[in-house]
């Protein structure tokens, strides 16, 4: 196993690129399967997950050339089955959003139930998924481990997201609803911003989708979707650590090809606790603040506070001078890194589940610690840097499923970070 070895506390300096959006890649590779036309997908973030969906879309017979780098070109025209390989399935989460485009196309799927991080109820249910699919006329068959979900022909349906609000069960029945008979009306959807990127493509190549990154969509289904290019859009969840990143370690940095836009929430909430920033249209600048204020935080759907930066945060606020509450209201399990942080020597009580309070400023120490998952996993590292002394963290294929070559893009800020077998 491969660990991080961080020696701290130390300032950060200089500049970092953004890379592109993990949670939208990970959905275009699956709608390439919509088509029987060419996809040339742009600015891929080099990324485990994403390996292993264009490995997924391989095996189900895609042709899949490397263009370079960031850049592949999908040929879905002899994809030949409908039946998700188990292995390589369970390996993900984002496996599910294979299954919307299959029962789509072929009219039948077959897939386990998927697997992932430690985040998120009973294991990540797929219950809202399964109620939408079945909306729109499939008919489930649930075996020991496995789902098998058969339309004779889909048909448009209205249907109200009534457990919760599910980005990708949004996408999942959006994508699947562009190709059934009829109209189809979703309410309640989730609103990220990268629903309505991949809506804006879909629409360019056929789809009729009203309302993407609203809470209500139309959608009129096509007989056929064709294929273009599609540029991934930047990792507003990057941005947003690295922003983070700088506040907490009280660090001078440029962060370049992102969208300020995508984390209104966050730079709003720095303007109320004192972190000075200046963004443009593609760049955010972070400037070192001596005192920073608490503020309590409640996860939220988009255009709320993203989860995915609850983490982060909240090693930000062991750094403000008071009390925060955070309530992370969106998964179970988000706040198993907060007993590594108190180890680091933070000032948190875990009320319940859901919420935690911090006490700030405390002094870090470096630790041996564990990360439990992606976001928790940058969480450490954003504490580390700012921790005297050395830091371990293990379990960093967690981490770098999500954030491209961070090591060297740190190192380059120059953090004191080393990847050690
Ligand atoms: C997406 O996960 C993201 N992943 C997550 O990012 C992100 O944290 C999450 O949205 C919330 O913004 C991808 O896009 C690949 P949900 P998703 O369905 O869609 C429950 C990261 O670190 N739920 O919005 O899986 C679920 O357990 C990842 O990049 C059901 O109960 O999240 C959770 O408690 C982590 N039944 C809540 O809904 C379902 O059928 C919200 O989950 C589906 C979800």
């Amino acid at each position: 196993m491969s660990k991080f070895i961080i020696n701290g506390p130390i300032k950060l300096s200089g500049e970092i690129d953004v890379k592109g959006a993990k949670n939208a890649a990970l959905k275009i590779i699956p709608a390439s399967i919509l088509s029987k036309e060419k996809i040339i997908i742009t600015n891929l973030p080099k990324i485990e997950d994403v390996k292993k969906s264009l490995d997924l879309l391989a095996y189900l017979g895609a042709k899949i050339e490397k263009r370079d780098e960031k850049t592949v070109e999908i040929n879905p025209k002899n994809i030949n089955q409908a039946e998700l390989n188990p292995e390589l399935a369970k390996k993900f989460r984002a496996s599910v959003m294979f299954v919307g485009p299959l029962l789509a196309r072929f009219g039948e799927v077959k897939f386990p139930h998927p697997g992932g991080c430690v985040i998120g109820a009973g294991g990540r249910p797929i219950d809202v998924f399964l109620e939408g699919f079945s909306a729109l006329g499939a008919e489930i068959d649930a075996g020991e481990n496995y789902y098998r979900l058969r339309a004779k022909k889909l048909t448009g349906a209205k249907f109200f997201f009534t457990k919760l609000i599910s980005v990708t069960a949004t996408e999942s029945i959006m994508m699947t609803a562009c190709l059934a008979r009829g109209k189809t009306v979703l309410e309640n959807c989730a609103m990220e911003p990268e629903i309505k990127s991949l809506a804006d493509y879909l629409n360019a190549q056929g789809a009729k989708i009203k309302g993407a990154g609203t809470p209500t969509m139309e959608i009129e289904g096509v007989k056929k979707i064709s294929a273009g290019s599609f540029a991934i859009m930047p990792d507003r969840l990057e941005t947003g650590s690295f922003a983070i990143m700088a506040a907490a370690t009280k660090s001078k940095i440029k962060i370049n090809n992102c969208i300020p836009e995508h984390i209104r929430v966050l730079l709003e909430i720095f303007k109320k606790i004192g972190v000075r920033f200046e963004k443009g249209k593609n760049f955010l600048k972070i400037f070192p603040t001596k005192n920073i204020k608490p503020y309590n935080i409640k996860t939220h759907e988009y255009p709320g506070f993203p989860t995915d930066l609850q983490p982060p945060y909240t090693v930000l606020m062991t750094q403000a001078e008071g009390q925060t509450l955070v309530h992370e209201t969106i998964f179970d399990r988000r706040l198993l890194f907060a007993d590594s942080l108190a180890q680091m020597g933070a000032n948190i009580t875990v009320c319940d589940p859901h919420r935690l309070l911090v006490n700030g400023p405390t002094k870090l120490y470096g630790k041996k610690l564990t990360s439990p998952d992606l976001r928790a996993g940058i969480a450490l590292i954003i504490a580390a840097l700012g921790a005297f002394g050395q830091t371990e963290i293990s379990n960093i294929e967690q981490i770098e499923r999500g954030y491209e070559n961070i090591v060297g893009r740190l190192k380059k800020l120059g953090a004191d970070i080393q990847k050690i077998k």
